[in-house]
């Protein structure tokens, strides 16, 4: 559907007078699962926040269903239909997961908590098993699955996701990422910022390279070659990371 596009264009963004991203085109296509990647630094998760009200916007527009959403706060932006799970742990820790989800439920107009959980639950057997846990208690996978639920639970059409794999065991990874892969299964249109880039490239249809706040390669993961990806990264430690994938 052309008119649920979220397109970026000539974004420039940053935290007051500093600016990060520095000219952004981006435009991603409803139902699609994009990886959004780049060294450390590059302005990955500025740009998930960009798009989710987070920060200093300068210049640039992001057309969300035929409307500039680059002034909009994150509570509107939510109730159009753009959530997002930031980088790093974002629970309630010492609150059980029932009532994590039940925190998330209290963003939504007219929330029907416990329709709204059991839609989650539905998606997510395994938190309905530990709905009772608390949500500080459960493994980082864990956690990260239910960071995702809360905000899947507003129905969103777009999930921002930034590094999910972190601190992850390979198991727990691919749960987190068996999930995504459902919820894009279901329609969702997935924006996932990935460190891990062999695990983004094995989900994702779509691979965005990111480097000083700037798309420098954007294409399909079996268009890039190993060595590209090397060079576009331009750091040691992530062409060590990809030769020893190798
Ligand atoms: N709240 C903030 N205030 C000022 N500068 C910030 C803030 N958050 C991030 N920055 C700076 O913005 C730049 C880009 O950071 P960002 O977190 O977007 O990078 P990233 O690509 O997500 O990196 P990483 O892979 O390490 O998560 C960095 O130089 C960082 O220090
Ligand atoms: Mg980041």
């Amino acid at each position: 559907m052309a008119d649920s596009n979220l397109s970026i264009k000539g974004l420039r963004a940053g935290y007051g007078n500093l600016d990060i991203l520095n000219g952004v085109d981006l435009d991603i296509p409803a139902g699609q699962f994009v990886a959004l990647m780049g060294p450390n630094g590059a302005g990955k998760s500025t740009l998930l926040k960009t798009l989710y009200g987070m920060t200093t916007v300068k210049e640039g527009s992001i057309d969300w269903r035929g409307e500039d959403i680059a002034a909009s706060k994150s509570r509107a932006i939510l109730g159009e239909g753009i959530s997002f799970v930031p980088q790093g742990r974002c629970n309630f820790p010492v609150m059980t997961v029932d009532e994590n989800l039940q925190m998330a439920a209290y963003t939504i107009r007219d929330a029907k908590v416990k329709a709204d959980r059991d839609y989650v639950y539905d998606l997510f057997p395994i938190l309905k098993t530990r709905r009772s846990t608390l949500a500080g208690n459960m493994s980082g996978g864990e956690q990260q699955l239910l960071e995702v639920a809360m905000a899947v639970l507003q129905r969103p059409k777009v999930l921002l996701v930034d590094e999910p794999s972190v601190g992850l065991s390979p198991a727990a990874i691919g749960i987190v990422f068996d999930e995504l892969l459902r919820l894009h299964a279901d329609g969702m249109t997935i924006l996932l910022v990935e460190q891990n880039t062999k695990k983004a490239m094995e989900v994702a249809q779509r691979a965005v390279i990111l480097r000083l706040g700037k798309v420098i390669w954007d294409g399909t993961p079996e268009d890039i070659t190993h060595d590209e990806l090397g060079e576009l990264f331009l750091t040691g430690k992530m062409r060590g990371e990809l030769e020893a994938a190798h």
